[in-house]
C-alpha cells in the first residue's frame, strides 16, 4: 500500500488528505476561507495566504487523525507547488518542506491542474481510460484544453485568452449582486430564469481552441447597467464592473441564465472540436467549473464518447486530488529537492516537471 499525505494552499483553501493507492480517500479536510473574502466580491491574497498560516498546522493534524495514521505508516508528502497565489503557495510548500525535513519522508512538488485531472481518478466508479483523452480544466483560474495521451504526458492545445471560465462566473456574479463564488449562485438563479431572454455573444476567437469570456461579460455589463457609460477598456471597464447599479427591470435569473448558456456553449463547442479533431477516447472534465450542471449535461449530450468529471465534491480545489496526481508521479520515480520553488505560473506540458 502507498500512503500519501497532500497539502493544498494555491487559493483559498487550507487543505490537506490523506490517500492510499491513488484512488482511496482516508482523510480529505477542506477549511475554505470563502466567508473572509466574500466581503470583497474576490480572494484578497494577503489574508488568503494569512489565514492559511494560521490554519493549516490544524488542518494537516486532522487530516492525519481522521485517516487514523501516523507519519510512519506514510510513504510520501506532496505539496501544491504552483500555479496559484506565490503568498499562499509559500505557506504549504514550506510547511511540507518542514515536514518531511522532520520525518524523513520524501517531497514531491505537485502542478496544481495536474491534480484537478487526477480529481478523476477519485470517482468511486473510476476506470483507467483509454488514451488519449482531451482534459478540460475550467476553474477560477485556468481554463485550459489538453490532450493527454498517458499518465503525466500532456499537450496544452488551447485555453482561454483573457478571463478564466470561473473568473467570467465570479464576475458577472458580483455584478448582478449575487455572493461570492459566482458560479454555484448563477446556477443557481438560472434555475429559474429563461436563457432565452438575452441572446448573449458565442465568443469566436483566431485560434482553433481557444476561448475568451471578456466580451461576453462586457455584454452582460451592458445589457444590466444603468449607466450607458458603463462600458469601455481598461481601468476604466474594470470600475464600471465593480461600480454598475443594475436596471430597475432586470430579471437577475434571466441574465443568469442566458449568461450560464453563452459561457457553456461555447465550451461545448470548443471542446467538441477539440474531441473530433484529435480522435480521443474520452473526454475529462475537472475544475471548480466541472460542477456545473449545464455543462456536464451539455458535453454529454453533444458527444458520443464518455463524458467524465469528478464527484461535486471534489470539483473545487482539495487535497485529495494532489495526492491522486502524486501517487502515479511517486511510483514514477519523481521526487522533489527540499530546496524546491513554488511557481504562481506554470502550464501543464509534457515535460511539465522538467525545470
Ligand atoms: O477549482 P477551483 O476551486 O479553484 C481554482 O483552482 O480556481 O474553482 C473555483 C471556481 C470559482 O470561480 C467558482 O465560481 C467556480 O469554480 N464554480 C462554479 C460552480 N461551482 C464552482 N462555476 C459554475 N458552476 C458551478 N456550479
Ligand atoms: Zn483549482
Amino acid at each position: 500500500m502507498t500512503a500519501i499525505l497532500a497539502i493544498e494552499t494555491s487559493c483559498d483553501e487550507t487543505a490537506a488528505a490523506v490517500v492510499t493507492d491513488g484512488r482511496t480517500i482516508r482523510s480529505n479536510i477542506v477549511a475554505s476561507q470563502v466567508d473572509l473574502h466574500a466581503q470583497y466580491g474576490g480572494v484578497f491574497p494577503e489574508l488568503a495566504s494569512r489565514a492559511h498560516a494560521e490554519t493549516i498546522s490544524a488542518v494537516v493534524e486532522r487530516a492525519m487523525r481522521e485517516a487514523d495514521m501516523t507519519y510512519a505508516d506514510l510513504d510520501a508528502i506532496a505539496v501544491t507547488q504552483g500555479p496559484g497565489l506565490i503568498g499562499s503557495l509559500l505557506v504549504g510548500v514550506n510547511f511540507a518542506k518542514g515536514l518531511a525535513l522532520a520525518t524523513g519522508l520524501p517531497l514531491l512538488g505537485i502542478n496544481h491542474l495536474e491534480g484537478h485531472v487526477y480529481s478523476l481518478w477519485l470517482a468511486p466508479d473510476f476506470s483507467e481510460p483509454e488514451f488519449p483523452i482531451l482534459a478540460l480544466i475550467v476553474s477560477g483560474g485556468h481554463s485550459e484544453l489538453l490532450i493527454m495521451r498517458d499518465h503525466g504526458v500532456y499537450k496544452r492545445i488551447g485555453g482561454t485568452i483573457d478571463d478564466a471560465a470561473g473568473e467570467a462566473f465570479d464576475k458577472v456574479g458580483r455584478l448582478l449582486g449575487l455572493p461570492f463564488p459566482g458560479g454555484p449562485a448563477i446556477e443557481r438563479a438560472a434555475q429559474s430564469g429563461a436563457h432565452d431572454a438575452y441572446d448573449f455573444p458565442r465568443a469566436k476567437t483566431a485560434g482553433a481552441y481557444d476561448l475568451s469570456f471578456s466580451g461576453l461579460k462586457t455584454a452582460v455589463l451592458r445589457a444590466v447597467a444603468r449607466q450607458p457609460s458603463a462600458s469601455g477598456q481598461g481601468r476604466r471597464q474594470r470600475r464600471a464592473e465593480k461600480r454598475a447599479e443594475l436596471r430597475d427591470d432586470i430579471n437577475i435569473s434571466d441574465v443568469a441564465a442566458a449568461f450560464q448558456d453563452a459561457l457553456t456553449d461555447a465550451l461545448m463547442t470548443t471542446s467538441c472540436r477539440a474531441a473530433r479533431d484529435f480522435d480521443v477516447n474520452a473526454v475529462y472534465l475537472a475544475g471548480g467549473v466541472s460542477a456545473n450542471r449545464l455543462l456536464r449535461e451539455k458535453l454529454s449530450a453533444a458527444l458520443a464518447l464518455p463524458v467524465r468529471y469528478p464527484p461535486l465534491w471534489l470539483c473545487t480545489d482539495n487535497a485529495a486530488m494532489i495526492a491522486a496526481a502524486a501517487y502515479f508521479r511517486f511510483h514514477a520515480g519523481h521526487r522533489s529537492p527540499l530546496d524546491f520553488e513554488a511557481r504562481a505560473s506554470w502550464r501543464l506540458s509534457e515535460d511539465v516537471y522538467a525545470d
